[in-house]
């Protein structure tokens, strides 16, 4: 896991005002993204996935939201890092769609449904790049193709209305793609279609992004779709990370009671499913402020400490593993998985200003 840094997330945190109280959404997210790297954010539904990657780009209603802390600082290709965070909004604007795309769920919301699906390309390449005139339909109808949509020439003069839901979420694909952005955040792409388009759009994007060196952030709560695409693994429970790590290794090496529980839920994962943990309980409540580990009240593993302190990021494996893949992997969890023991309280936590997948403190 080697290149460039494209995005540095640290302690993130964001809150919702409610007439119930205040919504601790997202607590202390930090991350990082190197260029060309797909990172999967997987969790159950209220984790904080969307909140915690649309803030990113002040795309949550503020107010009722907040974010209360925290940095995310964005390196382009071309171009100074600068905070997104402390961004004005206007200049927040222009990243989104040109330097950082997004691709909703729901491609119909985000089409305009009066113009024809060739045209809303041809804008976007206009937009975003040096390119004018009939040169933006034909990288338009290029674009159509590489995103897999038989007969694009033709097809360009269709209304999103003409086509099919999977061939929508191809539009939008392309649309991202077409600025050649550094990032794109897809938030469930592919939950709304049926398994083959969903594996097809998968593979799609993952050999165009590659490509291009484009970085992903691919929420879902699928895992099987997060497998085919990602190489490194976020697990999000009540508003936090609670795993991180090369996908492979945590896959085939579960360290937070929450990611087996998970990975038990999945059918196909060989030797995880010897690891079956039924996941008891309903997800925790987020009105109180994270002074507990969140799973606690779900977790066989649960002892004294993880009801009286939220535990910090931890390095899952002990750090003279040799195995590469190893590294960087690490999980919030005061247990210790790998040894098969309660951390010693001397045990310190990671200092998330300096980790990154990759490293071994
Ligand atoms: N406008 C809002 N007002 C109050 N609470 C909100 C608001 N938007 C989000 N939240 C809360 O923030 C928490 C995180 O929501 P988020 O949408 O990030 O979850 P998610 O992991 O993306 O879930 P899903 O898989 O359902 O998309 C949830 O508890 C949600 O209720
Ligand atoms: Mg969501």
């Amino acid at each position: 896991m080697t290149g460039d840094t494209v995005l540095q997330v640290r302690n993130l945190a964001v809150e919702f005002d409610s007439i119930d109280g205040t919504v601790h959404a997202v607590n202390n997210v930090s991350f990082d993204l190197k260029r060309g790297q797909t990172l999967g954010v997987v969790g159950e539904s209220g984790s904080g996935k969307s909140v915690s990657m649309m803030s990113l780009l002040r795309l949550i209603a503020e107010p009722p939201g907040k974010i209360t802390s925290g940095s995310a600082v964005f390196l382009p290709r071309n171009g100074e890092p600068v905070d997104l965070l402390q961004l004005p909004k206007r200049w927040l604007a222009r990243i989104r769609g040109d330097r950082i795309g997004f691709v909703f769920q729901d491609p119909m919301s985000s089409l305009n449904p009066l113009m024809t699906v060739g045209e809303q390309i041809a804008e976007s390449v206009r937009k975003h790049t040096e390119l004018q005139g009939s040169v933006c339909r034909d990288r338009a109808v290029e674009l159509l193709e590489h995103v897999g949509i038989p007969g694009a020439a033709e097809r360009y003069n269709n209304y999103p209305h003409q086509f099919s839901g999977g061939m929508r979420q191809r539009v939008m694909i392309a649309i991202a793609i077409a600025c050649n952005p550094d990032i794109i955040i897809a938030d469930e792409p592919t939950t709304a279609l049926d398994v083959t388009v969903q594996a097809e759009i998968v593979d799609r994007m993952q050999k165009l992004t590659k490509e291009l060196s484009i970085s992903v952030i691919w929420i879902s709560h699928d895992l099987g779709v997060v497998a085919g695409i990602a190489d490194v693994l976020m697990v999000m429970y009540g508003g936090s990370v609670v795993e991180r790590g090369e996908i492979s290794r945590v896959y085939s090496h579960p360290r937070h009671p929450y990611t087996i529980g998970l990975l038990g839920a999945l059918p196909k994962l060989g030797a995880a499913q010897k690891r079956l943990v039924n996941i008891g309980g309903s997800p925790p409540s987020l009105f109180s402020p994270p002074r507990q580990c969140a799973f606690a009240a779900r977790c066989p593993w649960v002892f004294d400490r993880c009801k009286a302190e939220r535990p910090p990021l931890f390095f899952a494996t002990g750090s003279h593993s040799e195995d590469p893949s190893a590294h960087g992997h690490v999980t919030a969890c005061f247990y210790d998985l790998e040894k098969d023991r309660r951390r010693d309280p001397d045990e310190t936590g990671i200092d998330v200003t300096a980790f990154e997948v990759g490293q071994q403190g």
